[in-house]
């Protein structure tokens, strides 16, 4: 049976897509399933911002065909892994949780690089022009550690 890893941000278009393909890249398909869904639903349904979708390309992926879609309470059994891009997701994903059991299961993203300080991805939705590059290269940092781990941990 396949580790199902659910990335999570605001719309799910910048961010959580990036973060999907980025990860996915890193894991062997057989064993593992990465998705990502939006706190929001006014993305549902649409492909990830034009810019999102330039940066994976520059770096060759292909996020292209991904569609957004809502957080949904299911998600914490379907899911053993959920990565929320900062504290307001975090909190926002928290409080749909039923149980501790669901809770443990949402991490912020780069807790795996800075434990416990709760650092931000930044939305780069509204943001700097490089702004996509820059959360590129961190979720790239965070999925390299993630998915050295979970290599080991699922073998
Ligand atoms: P994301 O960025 O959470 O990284 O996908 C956003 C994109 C769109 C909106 C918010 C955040 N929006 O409000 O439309």
């Amino acid at each position: 049976m396949s580790v199902k890893i659910l990335m999570v941000c605001l719309g799910n278009i910048c961010r959580s897509p990036l973060a999907e393909g980025i990860l996915a890249s890193k894991l062997p398909q057989d064993k593992f399933t990465v998705d990502s869904a939006g706190t929001g639903s006014w993305h549902v349904g649409h492909s990830p911002d034009a810019r999102s979708i330039a940066i994976a390309k520059k770096h060759e992926l292909d996020i292209s065909k991904q569609q957004g879609r809502q957080f949904e309470t299911t998600d914490f059994d379907t899911f053993d892994y959920i990565y929320v891009m900062d504290k307001s997701n975090y909190n926002n994903v928290i409080h749909l949780a039923k149980n501790e059991t669901q809770k443990a299961k949402v991490q912020i993203i780069l807790n795996e690089l800075y434990p416990n300080e709760n650092v931000d991805v930044p939305d780069p939705y509204y943001g700097i022009s490089n702004g996509f590059e820059m959360v590129y290269q961190m979720l790239d940092k965070a999925c390299d550690s993630i998915a050295a781990k979970l290599k080991a941990k699922h073998r």
